[in-house]
């Protein structure tokens, strides 16, 4: 792509009319986000709530894009860069146990995730974006849905975002417990690992436990697999690479005396790499078919491509970090943060346009996707400023542009 814009030096921090738009309007609207959650595709009242608002600041509002999607588009000069930010917005199926003055009022679904949090951080960026931002350009606010299921970001695709939408780079966020609040954190390459879901149903023959050898035993079976299949990361996975693999559900039979007909695993498969992710869709099936094949069973392997890594741009990820940098100074950056093993369905917006994926601490909360989970308020006016002042730089007026390229105005 184009070199991107040479950062300004002028460290500024939380933007003021930000802080003043977070007190008095962004925590209320975070917290009904919160008290509202809903889950992915059928976050109808969410959707409608983030176009409205934006429609009233004087965004270009688009709404259905990958069902319940929102693309808000705003434009200043005759400038022909075009930036991309999103946001998801979609709840999970968990019973909310925070304690909360302003928790679920649906019993089993909640904001785990802080997706509330995310898009009340675009939408003050938005907020201050209309009424004060500088910039020459056009910036494109994505409202993603159903990112937990990963399938909102693949919808919105399919329907033609980056058609109809184009940028030249697309950026996203995802607030992280554990690493102290408001700070950011910038990982080059893979930022977050593939995710493959399987299912294997292993198949014997049952019988009476006291005659084992007038069956074929599928437990036996399926607990050699397990076991075989933890051989994957230390034997087929270079040992310097990273690579999970997790069975996290067993069933099968229902008394201790009998031998069942068949078992069902069901696992997951990690991977920075996506060679290595490959390698694992591999040896998975061949390594499970193998060892039932040893026992006299079967299996059969419902083995669906699940999402990729999170691969950051290395020139996308410089500029989003030089731009806290010359934000909130090296204070407000966390040197050298680790990849998450978890994923992210941005992944299939950075295979189509360059971008990064960056982090913000969410401070000491409970874990994402735990009925403890808290997002942290005061992470929003500092990762809204961030996100105006990305906006301001990546889409820079010429002169602005000039000064800090150490030019004469
Ligand atoms: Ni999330």
């Amino acid at each position: 792509m184009s070199a991107l814009p040479k950062i300004p030096s002028t460290a500024a921090g939380v933007l003021p009319q930000i802080a003043a738009f977070a007190e008095e309007q962004a925590i209320a609207l975070r917290h009904d986000f919160h008290r509202h959650p809903e889950l992915a595709f059928e976050e109808h009242r969410t959707s409608a709530r983030i176009a409205g608002l934006l429609s009233d600041w004087g965004f270009e509002v688009a709404t259905g894009i990958g069902g319940t999607g929102v693309v808000a588009t705003l434009r200043r000069g005759d400038g022909g860069r075009r930036l991309g930010i999103r946001a998801d917005f979609d709840a999970l199926p968990i019973s909310e146990d925070s304690g909360l003055a302003y928790a679920s009022q649906t019993r089993g679904l909640m904001h785990a995730c802080g997706h509330d949090g995310h898009t009340t951080i675009l939408l003050a960026a938005a907020h201050y974006l209309a009424r004060h931002g500088r910039f020459d350009g056009t910036v494109h606010l994505v409202f993603q849905p159903a990112e937990e299921i990963g399938q909102g970001a693949t919808r919105m695709l399919d329907d033609g975002l980056f058609e109809r939408f184009p940028v030249d780079a697309i950026f996203g966020l995802h607030n992280w417990p554990g690493v102290p609040a408001g700070r950011f954190g910038f990982v080059d390459g893979p930022a977050m690992a593939s995710v493959d879901w399987a299912r294997i149903r292993v198949t014997g023959k049952g019988g009476h436990g006291a005659e084992p050898h007038t069956g074929v035993d599928p437990v036996l079976t399926a607990a050699h697999i397990v076991t075989a299949l933890q051989s994957l990361v230390s034997r087929n996975v270079d040992p310097r690479e990273m690579a999970v693999v997790t069975v996290g559900s067993i069933h099968g039979g229902q008394a201790a005396n009998v031998i069942p007909d068949s078992v069902e695993l069901k696992l997951t498969a990690r991977a920075f790499l996506p060679e290595v992710r490959q390698a694992l869709r591999r040896r998975i099936p061949a390594l499970a078919e193998a060892v039932a094949a040893g026992f006299g069973a079967g299996v059969e392997i419902d083995f669906p491509l699940g999402f990729p890594s999170v691969l950051n741009h290395a020139a996308e990820t410089a500029f989003a970090r030089e731009v806290a940098l010359a934000q909130f100074g090296s204070d407000g950056v966390v040197a050298g943060l680790a990849p998450r093993t978890a994923s992210e369905d941005f992944a299939f917006l950075l295979q189509r346009r360059p971008g990064s994926f960056v982090f913000v601490g969410n401070g000491d909360s409970a874990p994402l996707h735990s009925p403890r989970y808290v997002f942290d308020d005061a992470v929003i006016a500092p990762a809204a400023s961030y996100w105006a002042r990305l906006a301001e730089t990546f889409l820079a007026e010429p002169d602005a542009a000039r000064q800090a390229a150490g030019a004469p105005a």
